[in-house]
């Protein structure tokens, strides 16, 4: 049986009609003209052929990529239509029906939907929110299996924030190592840290069975650009090429090229330097709305993105109180049902604060009155 990609399928229905979205899950976006900047950079653009590009990126790009990872070179490097594509090749590249996999959860459930999809038996390890959503390490041991061929985690995580550290990330890949399994490592998020000035670190190269996805749509706030990456074992990156022909041919010739000027230095810094602004100051306003609205909400301080996974004080399913938001309040927020925890909704905040403060006192009203009725 098909399982629908919950969450999307909860934001195309909506997101064009509601007067605020904070239900996407980047920041600002940037507009093209802060990338094409100069006249040079504008009339290459304007000159370039929309024939076909390079089905796998251009070189350049694959290059740029291949940069930002540890000993990767461009034959690592698959350039896709946003992470997404990236995160379904890397499983059909590796999955077939009956196979077992185990997927982190809270997470972005595209890794689980698509597993369950093709047939795969799928097991969980979780993030606990009774220890500050930090991972069970325990559990993912329990849930590992001699058969396991596949671990997906998602880091750092949508939608709670957590970013591993050294020695979670560590132990996940032991657990791997252990039955031979890969490990498929979401790094979209990396670059919107919040706590810490440097990136969070690549799980490429600890482990010759490890792949990971990444893209332009988070941390450097181009996520309309469709511009993503699969980073892989070269025999690995073929393998997904193939899947690749099936599902896009390819990305962009524009978008491509927009994408290698994201990345070039300075740019690609000063991007990342813009999103974090908008991080640590959304987060700002969204821990003081929910400190000021005690009785209503809480929340977990997120190590980085642009998302709070805010826990309500009301007995209603998610989906009850995202639609009641939604038609009552005009505010589109991501119910904790489609990441699989009840209680919850994510919202997202990186956002210019005149647009999220309105947002956010509307959810506090809205909300006060169903806990009054
Ligand atoms: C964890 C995670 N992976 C992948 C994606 C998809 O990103 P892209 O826009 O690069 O396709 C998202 C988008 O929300 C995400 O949260």
């Amino acid at each position: 049986m098909f399982t629908p990609f919950a969450l999307e399928e909860w934001q195309s229905r909506y997101e064009q009609e509601v007067e605020f979205n904070l239900a996407d899950s980047g920041v600002h976006p940037v507009r093209l003209k802060e990338l094409v900047d100069d006249p040079d950079k504008l009339e290459r653009l304007l000159a370039t052929p929309l024939h076909y590009p390079p089905v796998g990126g251009s070189d350049g790009l694959r290059r740029r990529i291949a940069d930002l990872y540890p000993a990767a070179g461009a034959e690592n490097v698959l350039v896709t239509v946003g992470a997404s594509e990236a995160n379904t090749l890397a499983i059909h590249a590796l999955i077939e029906p009956g196979d077992h996999a185990v997927v982190l959860e809270p997470g972005y459930r595209q890794a689980w939907g698509t597993l369950r999809n093709l047939g795969a038996r799928v097991d969980a390890f979780h993030l606990r929110e009774e220890n500050d959503w930090r991972p069970d390490m325990a559990e993912l041991a329990k849930t590992i299996r001699p058969d396991t061929r596949l671990c997906c985690i998602n880091n750092p995580n949508n939608p709670v924030g957590t970013i591993f550290d050294a020695a979670e990330l560590q132990q996940v890949v032991e657990a791997c190592r252990r039955v031979g399994a890969w490990l498929l490592v979401d790094e979209v998020y990396r670059g919107t840290e919040r706590v810490r000035q440097d990136e969070t670190e690549t799980a490429w190269g600890s482990y010759e069975r490890v792949l990971c996805t990444g893209s332009l749509s988070k941390a450097y706030g181009l996520p309309g650009l469709r511009v993503g990456w699969l980073v892989a074992p070269k025999e690995l990156v073929e393998t997904a090429w193939r899947h690749h022909e099936y599902f896009a041919i390819s990305t962009g010739v524009l978008a491509m090229q927009i994408a290698e000027l994201a990345l070039a230095e300075p740019t690609r810094q000063r991007l990342i330097d813009r999103t974090r602004g908008y991080i640590r100051q959304g987060w700002q306003h969204l821990s003081e709305w929910a400190d000021a609205n005690r009785e209503l909400v809480s929340v977990h301080p997120p190590d980085a993105t642009a998302l709070a996974f805010v826990r309500y004080r009301l007995d209603l399913p998610s989906e009850v109180v995202a639609d009641r938001l939604r038609t009552e309040a005009g505010v589109l927020v991501g119910p904790g049902s489609t990441f699989g925890v009840e209680q919850h909704l994510r919202i997202t905040h990186g956002f210019e604060p005149e647009y999220l403060d309105v947002a956010l006192s509307r959810i506090s009203d809205t909300l006060r009155g169903m806990q009054r009725a």
